[in-house]
C-alpha cells in the first residue's frame, strides 16, 4: 500500500522542502521506499536541497506529455526515489497541473510513501498536489500568521477529502515570544508530531545540498526530523537508538 502525503503550510518559507527532504531520506533509513515530488514548478528547491540539480528529465517534461514519470525518478541521497520539479523555464507555459493526479497514480503499489513538497499558497498546482494525496502534514512556524494560514490549507485539504495527519513546527526558538504546541494544536485540530528547532546546521546542510539527517545527524533538527519519521512509519525512534548503541557497543 502507498501512503501519499502532502507537505504543505499556507505561508512560505516555513520549511516544507526540508522537511520534505529529509523525512524522505529519514524513512529511507527507516527502510521504508520512498519517492518524493517537487510539484513546486515555479521555485523548484527540492533537488537543490538534496544536491541533484541537472536532471535532464523532470516534471515540468511529464506535466507537459513530453516524458514518462519513470524517466523522471532519480535515486538520491539516502537511497530516497525523487521526481525533481526542474530548475529551467523551458516546460513552464506547456506543464498540465492536472496531470499530477496520474503522475501520483502511476506511483500506487511501486513505492510506500509518496512525499509530495507542495508550493505555499493556494494556487493551481497546490489544489491538485492536495488533491492527490489522502494525508496532510502542515509546517508551521510559531507564529500566528504562518497558523492562521496553515488552517486555510487544512480547510482546502478537506473539503478536497485530505485528512490532516499531523503538523510540524519548524524553527522553534524558545524565544518565549513563540506560540507554544498546545495553542497551535487548538487552532488547527491536529496533533504536533514534531518541534523542529531552529538550527544552523540546516541552513549549513542547505547551502551545500546535503539533507541535513546526513550530513549532521546528531543536531537537534535531524534528531527531531527522525522522530517525526519514526512517528509517521509508526517505529519508535527509541528502537533505532538502543540500535545504534548496541552496533557501538559491539563496534568498541
Ligand atoms: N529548522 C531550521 N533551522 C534553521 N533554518 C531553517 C530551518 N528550517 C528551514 N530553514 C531555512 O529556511 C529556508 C527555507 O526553507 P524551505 O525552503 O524548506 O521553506 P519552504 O516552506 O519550502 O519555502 P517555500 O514556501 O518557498 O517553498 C531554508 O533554506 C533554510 O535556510
Ligand atoms: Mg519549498
Amino acid at each position: 500500500m502507498t501512503r501519499v502525503i502532502a507537505v504543505a503550510s499556507g505561508k512560505g518559507g516555513t520549511g516544507k522542502t526540508v522537511v520534505t527532504a529529509n523525512l524522505g531520506v529519514a524513512l529511507a533509513e527507516l527502510g521504508k521506499d520512498v519517492t518524493l515530488i517537487d510539484i513546486d514548478l515555479a521555485m523548484a528547491n527540492l533537488e537543490l536541497v538534496l544536491g541533484m540539480e541537472g536532471m535532464p528529465t523532470t516534471l515540468q517534461d511529464v506535466l507537459a506529455g513530453e516524458a514518462k514519470v519513470e524517466d523522471a525518478i532519480y535515486t538520491g541521497p539516502g537511497g530516497v526515489k525523487v521526481i525533481p520539479a526542474g530548475l529551467s523555464f523551458d516546460r513552464l507555459k506547456s506543464a498540465d497541473p492536472d496531470l499530477v493526479k496520474d503522475v501520483v497514480a502511476q506511483l500506487m503499489d511501486k513505492t510506500e510513501f509518496v512525499l509530495i513538497d507542495c508550493p505555499s499558497g493556494l494556487s493551481k498546482i497546490t489544489l491538485v498536489g492536495l488533491e492527490s494525496a489522502e494525508e496532510l502534514l502542515l509546517v508551521v512556524n510559531p507564529d500566528i500568521s504562518s497558523v492562521t494560514d496553515a488552517l486555510k490549507t487544512k480547510i482546502i485539504a478537506e473539503k478536497l477529502k485530505t485528512q490532516l495527519t499531523g503538523i510540524v513546527v519548524n524553527r522553534w526558538t524558545k524565544s518565549g515570544f513563540e506560540m507554544d504546541r498546545k495553542e497551535i494544536e487548538k487552532i488547527l485540530g491536529g496533533e504536533v508530531l514534531a518541534v523542529i528547532p531552529e538550527d544552523p546546521e540546516v541552513k549549513k546542510s542547505v547551502s551545500f545540498g546535503q539533507p541535513v539527517v546526513l550530513r549532521s545527524p546528531d543536531c537537534p533538527a535531524s534528531k527531531a526530523i527522525r522522530e517525526l519519521a519514526a512517528k509517521i512509519a509508526g517505529v519508535e525512534a527509541k528502537i533505532e537508538e538502543k540500535k545504534k548503541g548496541f552496533f557501538s557497543f559491539l563496534k568498541k
